[in-house]
């Protein structure tokens, strides 16, 4: 390994999409941990060029995301656009003869089989043998997907599990900003319409339940444009589009992309149901665990804790899983929380986890950041 980071010229990166919610929490980390500092950057928009860009910029404007020459200059392109864009713009930009990495934060380039899938604490060495072949396209992968690997990079590492099944609890926020406002619109718009009886403590609790169903089912105004559905009070089992034998995108995408991320070849089974609740931000997963053979739930348990820095093991007391083991105390941290381990009572080789982590960290920026130094160091 050479470290080329203070003898070469620094790589010249384009950042697009800064201004989006994982362009921002991106954008943060990169600040936070003084990763600038290794690149030439330069910011591209969609919809404002010329317009001031974030200081780090090289040349303090925004630059234009559609122009493939001044994309070709760049050595790497970091994009929190979106599948549009990335499906517009990356084909284009190859058939112009760009040969620089590509790094993404959207699904679209995933499966692509020259593309590698980026989640360093689990699969460093394969994104540093697909450095050194060549490969150009690194993808982080699906928020809950990431998340649910680093809660069982442990036991993965080990070889004891042979199946998961997930059920998710995933936030607003993973829809999207307009996402997050809609649930709490929701919040406040039946506290608004029925806030006598809310605030009333003697009023018909049976009453004012019956109101709210009411307006979850039939009231028109109730926001749920986004979802589809009113989310607030509620919860939606639906995530992302139909796929085939019943799944939808979102459960397809677990098995797909934890098999490509690990280098195995569907060996290791998932799936569940994915579920939208109304956290507001960090998304958690109950997962069963079919292990390979019985195992006690401590020594399960010390395989969880023998995994990486980020990794924070909750007791299985009340105490400690509301205080740590929820949305609420993962969101804007870096911690995988897991907690709630215990072997299932009809079935020893069966384990029991409940896991949260913020999925615009690790799931979503994190990882790309981190390929990004990998990347100046190789
Ligand atoms: N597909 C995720 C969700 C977004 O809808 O929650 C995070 O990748």
């Amino acid at each position: 390994m050479t470290n080329n980071t203070e003898l070469s010229p620094k790589k010249k990166l384009g950042f697009i999409g800064a201004r989006g919610m994982v362009g921002r929490v991106l954008l943060e980390r990169m600040r936070e941990e003084d990763d600038f500092r290794f690149f030439e950057t330069f910011f591209f928009s969609t919809s404002q060029v010329g317009q001031a860009a974030p200081p780090e910029s090289h040349d303090q404007k925004l630059r234009d995301a559609h122009s493939l020459d001044e994309l070709s200059e760049m050595d790497v392109i970091v994009t929190c656009q979106g599948g549009d864009y990335t499906l517009a713009l990356h084909p284009s930009l190859r058939a112009h003869g760009w040969k620089g990495v590509w790094v993404d934060a959207a699904s679209a380039l995933r499966m692509n089989k020259d593309s590698c899938l980026v989640l360093d604490p689990l699969n460093k060495d394969l994104i540093k043998e697909s450095l050194e072949k060549g490969v150009v396209d690194y993808v982080g992968s699906n928020c809950t997907v990431s998340l649910m690997l680093l809660a069982l990079a442990g036991p993965l590492k080990a070889g004891v599990i042979e199946w998961v099944n997930s059920h998710t609890y995933q936030a607003a926020s993973g829809g999207g900003a307009a996402h997050m406002r809609e649930l709490l619109k929701g919040m406040g718009f039946l506290y608004e319409r029925h806030k006598d009886l809310i605030d009333d403590e003697r009023g018909d609790i049976l009453k004012l339940d019956q109101l709210i169903s009411k307006d979850l089912r039939e009231n028109n105004d109730f926001p749920s444009e986004k979802f589809g559905a009113p989310l607030a009070a509620n919860l939606l089992p639906w995530i992302d589009s139909a796929v085939n034998d019943g799944q939808t995108r979102e459960e397809w995408k677990a098995m797909v992309e934890a098999n490509k991320i690990l280098g195995l070849n569907n060996t290791l089974g998932v799936d569940g149901t994915c579920v939208r609740v109304g956290a507001l931000r960090s998304h958690s997963q109950a997962l069963t665990i079919k292990l390979k053979k019985p195992m006690g739930a401590e020594e399960f348990s010390a395989l969880l804790k023998d995994s990486h820095e980020w990794l924070e093991f909750v007791e299985n007391n009340k105490e400690e899983t509301l205080r740590e083991l929820t949305p609420a105390a993962a969101s804007g941290t870096l911690r995988i929380k897991v907690g709630r381990v215990r072997a299932l009572k009809m079935a020893p080789d069966f384990m029991n986890v409940f896991t949260v982590g913020d999925q615009l960290l690790w799931g979503a920026a994190e990882p790309l950041r981190r390929f990004l130094r990998q990347y100046v160091n190789h």
